[in-house]
């Protein structure tokens, strides 16, 4: 596998906020039977992609003084800063549609408290790889399920970061495996895959309605949700050699040490 360094993403995240994709002068298109079948779910994800990301930075200062690469911290915060982008966005169209910014969902407080607790960065990174590949369902779901350009446009947005975000996060997760014993390692691989699936049955209870208005049925989905895992954390990409010998990995190796 190939891995980019810290400055990498770090400049990377940069450069992406730079981009607009979006065009906020088109009006809001949406009919009361789309709203009926997505608002439920949107405002959840709305929520949800606002968190300050406290707990995340915290463990990820822990972490980066670990591995001594203060830039990681850095990577992360931008990370972070993107996902509230796609939740200053979605907020935006729920106020533009005049419908309201929820405070609580059940989802979202499940998942507020396992992070509260949460201070290892590799629980982080599964957990969020684990939710940025759902993102990717939902949101392609999301512009499915509406003819609101808008609303496409701003799915379509969010689809292109959340790409990047899971090949930043499935890098530090192969970094972290592969500081394992042979043994943890085996047994690691089989918790990711079952805390991946536990997930995505998960979210398809609670978003199954918008999921079929975006036609996709469960059987679609949680096959689409395996394809992905094998692409973060599948046998095959976890145990794949490092592309570029001497770069980062190496030197994260023996920093580990
Ligand atoms: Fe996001
Ligand atoms: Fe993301």
């Amino acid at each position: 596998m190939k891995i980019h360094s810290s400055a990498y993403w770090t400049n990377y995240f940069t450069n992406n906020a730079k981009i607009m994709r979006l065009d906020w002068t088109i009006k809001p298109e949406i009919s009361d039977l789309e709203k009926q079948k997505i608002l439920k779910s949107l405002q959840a994800w709305q929520l949800g992609e606002t968190s300050e990301g406290k707990h995340l930075i915290h463990a990820s200062k822990k972490y980066a003084r670990a591995i001594n690469d203060d830039e990681y911290l850095n990577a992360v915060s931008l990370f972070i800063k993107e996902e509230q982008k796609h939740g200053n966005n979605l907020g935006k169209y729920l106020d533009l549609i005049e419908e309201k910014r929820i405070k609580n969902d059940w989802g979202d407080t499940l998942f507020r408290k396992i992070r509260y607790f949460n201070t290892n960065m590799e629980l982080w990174t599964i957990a969020v790889i684990t939710v940025e590949s759902a993102a990717q369902i939902f949101y392609q779901a999301l512009k499915d399920a509406t003819n609101c350009t808008l609303l496409k446009q701003i799915c379509t947005d969010i689809l292109i970061d959340e790409a990047a975000h899971i090949t930043f996060q499935r890098e530090r997760l192969y970094i972290i495996f592969n500081q394992k014993s042979a043994f943890s390692k085996w047994i690691t691989y089989h918790a990711y895959s079952c805390f991946f699936i536990c997930t995505s049955l998960v979210v398809w209870l609670a978003h199954k309605t918008l999921f079929k208005a975006g036609k996709l049925n469960f059987y679609r989905y949680i096959n689409k949700m395996k394809f992905k895992l094998g692409k973060v954390a599948g046998k095959s990409v976890l145990y794949e050699k490092e592309e570029q010998p001497g770069l980062s990995f190496k030197e994260l190796n023996q920093n580990l040490l």
